[in-house]
């Protein structure tokens, strides 16, 4: 009789104390992913920003036509003779998605092969932001 009542008091507490445990980790680990996540977010915001490349093209005023004869001999390629889409994606709601700065960044870093980096002038980077600009 004694040991009867001794075990089950004792197995409940220390599954408690475990499930307890566990869910103040998953809480936590949430908390930390989601601050990371910002902090990455603020930081890539931050450095689109300031890198001197992006911003001068960002105070440049393209022309559409012009950006579309680069979007032709670069793009079409993997965008399609109409940005929209071969191998590469459709472009058309890219810069409602998208910041300018996160395009051209996109653009000239190469960091999603296959698409390679380009490149290019200020001007002509903003050129051809005017052009995808006036897809939409
Ligand atoms: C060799 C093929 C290739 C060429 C050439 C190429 N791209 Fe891409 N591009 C891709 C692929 C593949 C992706 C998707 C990458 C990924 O997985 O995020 C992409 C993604 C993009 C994106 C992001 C779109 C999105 O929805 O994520 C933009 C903007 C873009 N390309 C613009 C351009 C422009 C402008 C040019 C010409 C200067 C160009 N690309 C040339 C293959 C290419």
């Amino acid at each position: 009789m004694f040991h009867e009542t001794e075990v089950p008091v004792k197995d409940p507490s220390s599954t408690a104390v475990i499930t307890k445990t566990f869910s103040i980790g998953m809480g936590a680990l949430r908390v930390f992913l989601t601050c990371a996540l910002i902090i990455l977010l603020l930081w890539a915001i931050g450095v689109f920003e300031t890198d001197p490349y992006i911003k001068a093209t960002l105070d440049l005023k393209g022309s559409k036509d012009n950006g579309e004869k680069l979007f032709k001999i670069n793009c079409v390629g993997c965008h399609g003779i109409t940005a929209q889409g071969l191998l590469g994606p459709d472009l058309h709601e890219v810069t409602d998605n998208f910041s300018e700065a996160a395009i051209i960044n996109q653009i000239i870093q190469g960091a999603t092969p296959p698409m390679p980096s380009f490149e290019m002038e200020p001007q002509k980077m903003a050129d051809l932001m005017a052009y995808l600009n006036s897809l939409k």
